[in-house]
């Protein structure tokens, strides 16, 4: 069946924060005898829509999953494709700023180059007033290692006197993640057929709903998240409870 569909469901039965895992570019290349740097770059196309759709139906918050903590593994002319598309996209904020969107990089910058680095803190200062959703970018982003980072902050805290290892809680946890502040996402997407969060929101997704759809990243349409939509809206989310 295709996995697709022309309308979303209502504004009440939407989730108020999706995490999509925009996978399936090298495969996407590959089926065309093309680099994998022509899938990533097929892909990044595909961001812009995707975001302005959910600006369109309301949905207060986006997190994409771009890179991995695990993906300098691969090799160094695709991880250079990578950061040069990153480049690219964080220096054109326009589109930002003419959907009211607020960019939130999720991840640690420290292993990036430089000037990405500025870029990453110039687009967040830029967009920071945004009201209409919060895109966050997960880059340089793995579950376990925001997890560490967290950890370390808090034994810092404890070590300076202002916490008490014993009364530490899952507040305390949320507050030293990226995504402090932020709802958890009520959705997960990952599109390619895995069907695994690769080291995604380990911490948050703790009671995400899980959609696996067999697009690949590069042909994913408004249509395609309208049928990952009202897949959620089917959905009887209990927390535990009855
Ligand atoms: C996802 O596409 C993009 C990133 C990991 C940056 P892949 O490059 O993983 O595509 P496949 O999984 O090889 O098809
Ligand atoms: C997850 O995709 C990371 C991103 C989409 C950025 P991968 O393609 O790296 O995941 P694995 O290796 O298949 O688990
Ligand atoms: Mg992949």
């Amino acid at each position: 069946m295709e996995e697709k569909r022309s309308q979303a469901p209502a504004r009440e039965l939407l989730p108020r924060h999706i995490g999509i895992i925009m996978d399936g570019n090298g495969r996407w290349a590959k089926a065309r005898g093309l680099p994998r740097e022509m899938g990533h770059q097929a892909g990044s196309k595909v961001v812009g829509e995707i975001i302005r759709h959910c600006r369109g139906l309301g949905i207060p918050c986006l997190t994409i999953y771009a890179l991995s903590t695990e993906n300098w593994k691969r090799p160094k002319r695709e991880v250079d494709a990578l950061l040069s598309l990153l480049r690219r996209y964080l220096s054109n904020m326009e589109e930002y700023q003419r959907e009211n969107a607020r960019l939130c990089i999720l991840g640690d910058p420290e292993p990036l180059p430089r000037d990405i680095q500025e870029s990453i803190r110039t687009a967040q200062a830029k967009s920071a007033g945004n009201t209409a959703i919060t895109v966050n970018i997960a880059l340089n982003y793995g579950g376990r290692a925001e997890l560490l980072h967290g950890v370390k902050a808090l034994a810092r805290e404890c070590a300076a006197g202002r916490l008490d290892p014993e009364s530490i809680t899952e507040e305390d946890i949320a507050r030293q993640l990226y995504t402090a502040g932020q709802p958890d996402p009520d959705l997960i997407i990952r599109p390619s057929g895995e069907q695994r969060l690769s080291n995604f929101l380990m911490w948050q997704s703790a009671y995400s709903e899980l959609l696996f759809m067999n697009v690949l990243w590069p042909d994913f349409t408004p249509e395609h998240l309208n049928y990952a939509l009202y897949q959620y809206s089917l959905r009887s989310r209990r927390f535990g409870g009855v």
